[in-house]
């Protein structure tokens, strides 16, 4: 099933103590949303990219992103990640039957398995999403004290890609918005409306890179694959 790929890089989130928001900063060489990109563009699965980046930089992005011939559009975020994304589906084709990956640009550790594997259950039921168990007990907090410990064993953390038929979540998308809904992740917008979002297995390393320290380990991971320990 043709697959297109919505790379959201424009959130205001944390900086890394740079001017520049974090997409569009060197990880280990390349810019991180470069990185991302480069991950899509090589997977035989992903068809066409859409990159969303913060107003203003789209020029910059055209050029950081140059070398990645799967891209199709650079599109302008908005305010919430779910206003991102519905800017970067304006890019796909209203007849277009097939599947759209959404994934944060902050995960560059991504790979063709996994973006496979999100593909493949998308277009066969519809939505689907990495979801990676929970290793820690997980406990409720209230004002500082612990009030309960929570079974963990139907818990997960969501990660992205996440992956949907192009018709369900254009209509996911259109209840959300006309529901005044904010949702936290796309499938959210699925679930809401009782439809099936399946699980595949996530991974340890498709981090999303939020604190200076994911940074840091996500540098010497790098430089360590790349021989430049
Ligand atoms: O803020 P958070 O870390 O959850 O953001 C996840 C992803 O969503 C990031 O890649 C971020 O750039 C993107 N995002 C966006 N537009 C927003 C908010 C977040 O593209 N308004």
């Amino acid at each position: 099933m043709e697959t297109l790929a919505i790379l959201v890089a424009a959130g205001r989130g944390e900086r890394m103590g740079a001017e520049r928001p974090k997409a569009f900063l060197d990880l280990a060489g390349r810019p991180l949303l470069l990185r991302t990109a480069l991950a899509f563009d090589a997977s035989p699965t992903v068809g066409g990219i859409v990159a969303v980046v913060p107003a203003g930089l789209e020029g910059d992005a055209r050029s950081m992103l140059a070398a990645v011939g799967k891209l199709r559009a650079v599109a302008r975020g908005g305010m919430r990640r779910q206003d991102s994304v519905l800017e970067g589906l304006r890019h796909v084709p209203d007849d277009f039957d097939g599947v759209v990956l959404v994934h944060d640009a902050a995960r560059p550790f991504v790979d063709a398995d996994l973006i496979g594997a999100v593909a493949a259950a998308a277009g066969e039921y519809g939505a689907a999403l990495p979801v990676l168990p929970l290793v820690d007990t997980v406990k409720r907090v209230r004002d500082g004290n612990v009030v309960e410990t929570v079974d963990r064993d139907e818990l997960g953390a969501a990660q992205t890609p996440q992956g949907f038929r192009f018709d369900v979540l254009g209509r996911a998308y259109e209840e959300a918005f006309r529901d005044g809904v904010t949702v936290t992740d796309e499938a959210m917008a699925v679930e809401r409306l009782g439809e099936r979002v399946v699980a595949v297995a996530g991974r340890s390393d498709n981090v999303k890179l939020t604190t200076p320290a994911d940074w840091a380990w996500a540098e010497s991971v790098l430089m360590a694959r790349e021989g430049r320990a």
